[in-house]
């Protein structure tokens, strides 16, 4: 079976057990590896890494397309191989270790890395470790679930190694389309005019002769973790897909809308969900990542081609997926994620995209990534590349977290990853903002009287209104700003509300 693989003449010599491959990396080294949200990452060699960090030093730099799946991180973590990581994570362990300074994380708009790697902004890539469904007979490698930075990893690498999984089946061949924009100055345009058009090879090109170890496993990638939808999510996508027939009644979309891409994680995958029952056609996904719902949409008829970065679905869809892969032909593509993301394609095909919040502002900034304003969640991920460029951009998140003892609108967020600038619409269950030509003074009260919950309304009224009278473009009291997040570290609660002044 590794031999219907393992295509390419003269590299069966470089066939090696994980801790055989393990050995070749030496402390200090920045790696690079495939993996996209727990798809298509390795995972042999992270495992033997660990094991090889459990009895001598060794710290690396780990540089991948986004999380990792199979416990990965945390294992890592919890090995003392991690000295830095970046561009994103979403592992409970990692980010323990992270938020008690023990890892250096940087978190990156997921377009970036590449950019950085090839600008030599970045430390260069040491070792590259690739996970394939198969190496052609030019040393192609078939990358499996993700594409995500491996062909930039692979094109900087000194040494190649490649994890070949035959536990996924050798017809994800040609599910890929490997671009890489050329080096500046004098880059020329990227030609990429449709979602369903491929401009690049099915494979990573390499000399096989950096191809240093080979190396098998058969193991699928971890499941993804979202829940399903629930009442909240339903009234958000419902609202999202009023104001979306709203915009076709205008005459700004028609109904075939524009591209969609949508964000990860449980509120985003119930948004697409719901667009199940809506009345729009022929739909196309220009996103980065896949969740069960682009395949209920693809499976329903509704999305004609989706195009990302990787595909990440629950354990059921995953063998939906794998076992009528031919079905899917013709109708998905896995890019490299600075394709999927890139700023340049982005604004030409006209994005609605639509992300999610852990909390806003009263004037629409967005916090995605840092619980009570310093302890990292996941990551801003893609989100930020999205949101600039979009056609529309639209945020998502439920009203209230942890039993609504915390509101998601704030007077201030304790941290910024998309400003007011890049944020069209607001959306809770409660309702929908459209910010759209709003001064911050008149955005206020349409995100309060919109997306706010109802218990806590009267109190960002309040807020608003003694702001205002004090002046400003966007009216603050700083000293009060962040007092509903200093509430909830104090007393587990941000209900405790200030007296509501009487003037
Ligand atoms: N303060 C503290 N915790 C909050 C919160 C807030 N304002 N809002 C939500 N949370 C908590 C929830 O309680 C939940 O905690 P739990 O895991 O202990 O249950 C957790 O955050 C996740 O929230 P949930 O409501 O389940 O949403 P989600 O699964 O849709 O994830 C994000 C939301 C923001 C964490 C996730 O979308 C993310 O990481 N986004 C940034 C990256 C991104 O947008 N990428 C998109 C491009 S693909």
């Amino acid at each position: 079976m590794m031999m219907d693989r393992l295509q390419c003449p003269g590299l069966q010599s470089r066939l090696m057990s994980a801790t055989q491959a393990a050995e070749l990396f030496r402390d200090g080294m920045t790696v690079g590896m495939s993996g996209f949200t727990r798809a298509g990452d390795c995972k042999a060699l992270p495992a033997a890494l660990a094991r090889r960090a459990a009895h001598e030093t060794l710290r690396l730099n780990l540089i991948t397309g986004a999380s990792l799946g199979n416990d990965s991180d945390g294992l890592m973590a919890e090995a003392g191989l991690l000295a830095r990581r970046m561009p994103f994570q979403a592992d409970v362990r990692l980010r323990r270790m992270i938020n008690a300074g023990q890892v250096m994380f940087i978190d990156q708009h997921l377009s970036e890395t590449a950019e950085q790697l090839r600008a030599g902004h970045l430390p260069a890539i040491d070792i590259a470790v690739i996970e394939a469904v198969a190496i052609l007979p030019d040393g192609g490698i078939v990358p499996s679930m993700s594409v995500g930075n491996s062909a930039t990893f692979v094109a900087q690498a000194r040494q190649v190694i490649v994890e070949l999984n035959t536990a996924l089946p050798l017809e994800l061949m040609g599910l890929h389309d490997i671009y890489q924009p050329g080096s500046r100055p004098g880059r020329q345009p990227i030609p990429l005019t449709a979602v369903d058009q491929r401009i690049g090879s099915i494979a990573i090109p390499v000399d096989p002769q950096r191809i240093v170890a080979i190396v098998h496993t058969d193991h699928q990638d971890s499941p993804s973790t979202v829940l399903p939808p629930d009442q909240e999510t339903r009234a958000i996508a419902r609202h999202i897909v009023r104001f979306l027939q709203q915009e076709v009644d205008a005459g700004r979309l028609t109904d075939t809308l524009l591209p969609l891409q949508v964000g990860i994680g449980t509120i985003a995958n119930a948004v697409v969900h719901g667009l199940v029952d809506s009345p729009f056609r022929d739909l196309q996904m220009y996103s980065e990542v896949l969740q069960d719902s682009a395949i209920a949409l693809l499976d329903a008829g509704l999305v004609s081609f989706a195009s990302a970065s990787s595909i990440t679905l629950s354990a059921p869809v995953y063998q939906h997926f794998l076992e009528r892969l031919a079905d899917y032909a013709g109708r998905i593509v896995l890019r490299p994620q600075e394709i999927s993301n890139h700023c340049e394609i982005l604004r030409r095909l006209g994005i609605i995209a639509i992300n999610t919040a852990l909390e806003f502002d009263l004037y629409g900034n967005v916090n995605s990534t840092h619980v009570g304003g310093t302890r990292m969640m996941n990551g801003i991920g893609g989100s930020g590349d999205f949101a600039r460029q979009a056609h529309l951009s639209i945020f998502v998140s439920k009203s209230t977290a942890k039993q609504d003892a915390i509101s998601s609108v704030v007077p201030m967020v304790a941290h910024v990853d998309h400003t007011e600038h890049d944020v069209d619409i607001l959306v809770t269950e409660w309702g929908l903002a459209d910010l759209r030509n709003l001064a911050p003074r008149e955005r206020a009260p349409r995100i309060i009287e919109c997306c706010a919950h109802p218990d806590y309304r009267d109190a960002l009224r309040d807020y608003f209104e003694r702001a205002c009278a004090q002046g400003g473009q966007t009216p603050h009291l700083l000293g009060e700003a962040l007092s509903w997040h200093e509430r909830y570290a104090a007393t587990g609660s941000m209900r405790h509300m200030p007296e509501v002044s009487q003037a």
